[in-house]
């Protein structure tokens, strides 16, 4: 079972992040395909809490090589700061691995990624600020700066001219902002060069043979299936595919060659940001997710939108992704209530939708139709057998497998390492 891909099947922060710690010790790659720094995942290994945005969490574990594959978007400041942190807390970070081909992220997209959002007043979506938005729309217009560029002095002021020509008239005529300096630019990236250099390689190449050599890779997607430009909600999205298909133009590794699709869903569902969120709660009940789940964003802080889970979702989600296993999260933050809603389908308008409807709108309008099933109140967080789970939460288990388009194959009863329970082995 060598080439696993684990991606979000809601609006982020499932416990991706956890789950790839989870199966760290038994991969011998990890590679990050898409998105940058606005991921945020946190991992607590004891006593010890980890906190990664752009850097993959198997990092986290002796032996494995950890890839930042072509898909990613790079700010390599915020590389090094991270690298730095991990290692001043004692980790061998040394056998990290950067593809050639992907991209920078630099000031100007950051700048952009600012004042872009401030000027959509209403309609903001609620970025990450970490310039991800502007990179990629850099990339697909052809004016990209790639990591590769920063080993040509000539060939990167080429372009970080070509970049900033017409994006200084855009920020000086349009957002009223300083033009950014060629110099300071090119400057910057050059200082980056020599400490990006060895860790710098050709990861398509070394990933297909990794897998020719029988080694297991795991891709780790960053955001999640509901947050994907093509298949999230459009335009309350990120910039990249957080979907499996992005595994493999985000890293090289052709779609044949991989055996496993892990779909992390939470218990219950949360979202950073603009959108639409039919689930979406805005009573105690809502509060009480987001103080139970401590639902506040890894790398922006802001309170989670929280609401209960979202079966035509998770549905859609195994079909956009092939999903093969589920890993459900944070079963024992619902632990206490009394009853539990979960929505099965949606009334739009009059009519009734079993399936994520394809108009946005409709969604936007989208009223769930809730079944409710009943709670438990035992404390489950040092349960790791199944049948060891009060009877109503392993059929709330149970239920949701029923309907969620595959089968539930982990449950995180807890945030620490080992708070998990395992039915089917996720890389057996
Ligand atoms: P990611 O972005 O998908 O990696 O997820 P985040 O790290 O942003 O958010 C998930 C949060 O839930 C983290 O703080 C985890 O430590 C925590 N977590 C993960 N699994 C569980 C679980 O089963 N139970 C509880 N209570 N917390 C969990
Ligand atoms: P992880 O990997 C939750 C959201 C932002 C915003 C939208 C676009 O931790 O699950 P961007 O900065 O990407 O252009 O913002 O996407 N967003 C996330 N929400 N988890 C994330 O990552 C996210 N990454 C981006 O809040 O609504
Ligand atoms: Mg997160």
């Amino acid at each position: 079972m060598p080439a696993i891909v684990l991606i979000g099947a809601q609006w982020g922060d499932e416990g991706k992040g956890k789950a790839t710690d989870l199966l760290g010790s038994r991969v011998d790659y990890v590679v990050k395909f898409n998105g940058g720094n606005n991921a945020g995942h946190t991992v607590v290994v004891g006593d010890e809490k980890y906190a990664l945005h752009l850097l993959p969490s198997g990092i986290l574990t002796p032996g494995v090589t950890p890839v930042i594959a072509n898909g990613v978007v790079v700010d390599i400041e915020v590389l090094f700061e991270e690298l730095d942190a991990l290692v001043s807390r004692g980790l061998d970070v040394s056998r990290l691995l950067i593809s050639a081909n992907a991209h920078v992220i630099t000031q100007y997209h950051r700048t952009i990624d600012k004042v872009t959002e401030r000027f959509l007043g209403k309609r903001q979506i609620g970025t990450t600020g970490r310039g991800i938005g502007p990179a990629y729309a850099d990339k697909i217009n052809r004016v990209g700066i790639r990591i590769q560029d920063l080993f040509d002095a000539n060939i990167l002021r080429q372009k970080v001219e070509g970049a900033l020509d017409q994006k200084n008239h855009l920020l000086v005529k349009v957002y009223n902002r300083r033009a950014i300096a060629v110099d300071e630019v090119v400057d910057e990236l050059l200082g980056y060069a020599d400490r990006l250099r060895p860790m710098v390689a050709d990861t398509g190449l070394v990933l297909n043979q990794a897998l020719d050599a029988g080694k297991t890779v795991l891709f780790e997607g960053g955001q999640a299936t509901m947050l994907d430009v093509d298949h999230g909600t459009y335009p309350f999205v990120t910039s990249s595919n957080a979907t499996s298909g992005g595994a493999a133009t985000g890293s090289g590794v052709a779609p044949n060659r991989f055996d496993r699709v892990i779909g992390i869903v939470k218990a219950y569902t949360t979202r950073v940001g603009a959108g639409p969120f039919p689930t979406e709660l805005f009573d105690e009940a809502g509060e009480f997710l987001r103080t139970a789940g401590f639902e506040f964003g890894t790398t922006t802080g802001r309170p989670r939108r929280t609401g209960w889970y979202d079966a035509p979702v998770a549905r859609y989600a195994a079909r956009i992704n092939g999903i093969t296993d589920f890993v459900l999260t944070k079963l024992d933050v619902l632990t206490g209530l009394d009853a539990i809603p979960v929505c099965v389908g949606y009334d739009i308008d009059g009519v009734r939708f079993d399936e994520v409807p394809v108009n946005q709108s409709d969604f936007h309008h989208a009223v769930p139709i809730y079944q409710e099933f009943p709670g438990w109140s035992e404390d489950i967080t040092g349960v790791t057998e199944f049948e060891k789970l009060p009877k109503n939460a392993r059929d709330y288990v149970l239920a949701l497998e029923r309907i969620s388009g595959s089968r539930i194959s982990a449950i995180g009863v807890g945030p620490g390492r080992d708070a998990i329970v395992v039915r089917h082995d996720l890389l057996g």
